[in-house]
């Protein structure tokens, strides 16, 4: 259940805070007019804050607060203190466990944000987390906070700390423009650099995977919409084997490089851009017998559903969706190949440093700060596109990828491979699903395949 009921932030007076030190709770219940749960104990700053509100009563920010729902006592937050000299304050909450996984951490978190945000004195937010509270990093990352560094807490041990500047010309982190700005700036990079080749592909290499041809079937004379095209080589791939393609991407940079290499390929291509979400919009309402997608595409959206919806509506009847994507234990694995990084499942749309450069572009220097992106499982992705209405007709993984990761080798096919001897898991996978033709109607997409399963190739 999701908290749709407003949270009530109580500030405790002195007295109370110190009742509470003294562990005197039916004190506090008899003030306060309502029972306090026996969860309510002090912390061990409690003394501190209270002295703070004594010294000076017009401190707003030090009185612990109770957090209320529906009447009931169900956590209690606070800022540490007042700001410090660099204007940064420390949020503390804590939902009791009864009331935890229906909204109220958050909706504490956003009160108490934008209680910050409301004063002038204030540059920083800043959260201490423990490295294995999984829904607590979540929540902070879904909220913007980026990881800064990390402490040896006396008592509670490692403490990740995590930041949200919130001073003037520092705009509430909106993921839609810290996603596109990221883009923007790595399309330019990956356009000059060696990994896309661009020049390369102009002389002719194909970029698609060895498995697409056979997976997809022939393309000729098909009109094919890439989501998410970025500089267009996938995209242009598929116009020299016949298709009719129009690209979309919400990066503008992307688009105009895209279009660019069209010409120079000498391939007829429409470019759009669009925010995937929008598509069925901005390609005025066409459909097409392929929408085709992947390859580091998915990561980049907060809901799959929405992206399944538009993909069905940008289908024609009988037509298909071809999708190739990063396995989601590449991207849990991502640093070392081993080491699970990242939730494979369930962790949420979060925003994340960028630290170094890309994929494409390891050495670029980028301004932008963060990104926003989600590891989708193989059955989130498979439950959106069958809630969309799509039957799918093959599900296939390989163990190559484009992505050139320093625990891979890379091979003169520009694939990159586990090295021999070390036990194999599937980096990349693939996807085909069909959108139900009329009774009557032949199909229009590609020939039906017969094959479907788990197949490994690569
Ligand atoms: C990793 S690239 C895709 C790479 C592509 N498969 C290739 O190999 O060239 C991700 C692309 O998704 C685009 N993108 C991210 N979020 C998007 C959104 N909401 N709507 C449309 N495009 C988006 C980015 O601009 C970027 O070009």
């Amino acid at each position: 259940m999701i908290c749709s009921d407003p949270v009530a932030l109580v500030p405790l007076t002195v007295a109370q805070m110190r009742a509470l030190v003294a562990g005197d709770r039916a004190a506090v219940a008899a003030d306060l007019g309502y029972p306090v749960p026996a969860e309510l104990t002090a912390g061990r700053w409690w003394t501190a804050r209270a002295d703070l509100v004594e010294r000076d009563p017009t401190d707003t920010w030090s009185a612990v607060r109770l957090v209320r729902r529906s009447g009931e006592v169900v956590g209690n937050a606070g800022f540490h203190g007042p700001p410090d000299a660099a204007g940064m304050v420390e949020i503390g909450y804590e939902i009791y466990p009864a009331h935890r996984r229906r909204g109220i951490a958050r909706a504490v978190l956003t009160r108490m944000v934008r209680e910050a945000r409301e004063s002038a004195a204030v540059r920083t937010v800043r959260l201490s987390i423990a490295p294995d509270n999984e829904p607590s990093l979540g929540l902070a990352r879904s909220a913007g906070f980026l990881r800064t560094g990390e402490q040896m807490d006396p008592e509670d041990g490692l403490e990740l700390v995590l930041e949200l500047p919130v001073g003037p010309g520092d705009p509430v982190p909106d993921w839609r423009a810290e996603n596109r700005d990221f883009w923007d700036e790595a399309a330019v990079s990956h356009a000059a650099g060696p990994f896309y080749d661009l020049p390369g592909f102009v002389a002719g290499r194909d970029d698609l995977r060895p498995f697409e041809d056979a997976e997809l079937g022939p393309v000729a004379g098909l009109d094919l919409v890439h989501l998410q095209c970025h500089l267009g080589t996938d995209t242009l791939s598929w116009a020299r084997r016949g298709a009719r393609v129009t690209g979309l991407d919400v990066s503008a940079a992307s688009v105009a490089l895209a279009r660019r290499l069209a010409v120079d390929c000498g391939l007829p291509a429409d470019f759009v851009t669009a925010d995937v979400y929008d598509a069925v919009a901005a390609l005025g309402g066409r459909t097409f017998d392929v929408v085709y997608t992947g390859v580091g595409a998915l990561c980049w959206l907060p809901d799959l559903d929405r992206w399944a919806a538009a993909v069905a509506a940008l289908l024609r009847p009988g037509a298909v969706l071809y999708l190739v994507e990063v396995h989601p234990l590449v991207d849990a694995v991502w640093d070392d190949g081993w080491t699970i990084r990242r939730d494979m499942l369930g962790g949420g749309f979060t925003r994340e440093a960028v630290e170094g450069g890309t994929y494409a572009a390891p050495d670029a220097s980028l301004t932008t700060r963060a990104t926003w992106v989600r590891n989708w499982s193989a059955a989130e992705v498979v439950t959106a596109i069958a809630g969309a209405g799509m039957r799918v007709e093959l599900l296939a993984e390989q163990t190559v990828t484009d992505n050139p990761l320093p625990w891979l080798e890379r091979g003169a096919d520009r694939l990159c491979r586990f090295p021999a001897g070390r036990p194999r898991y599937p980096l990349t996978y693939s996807l085909r699903a069909r959108r139900a033709a009329p009774a009557t109607g032949p199909a229009t997409g590609p020939a039906t395949d017969p094959r479907a399963g788990g197949r490994l190739t690569g």
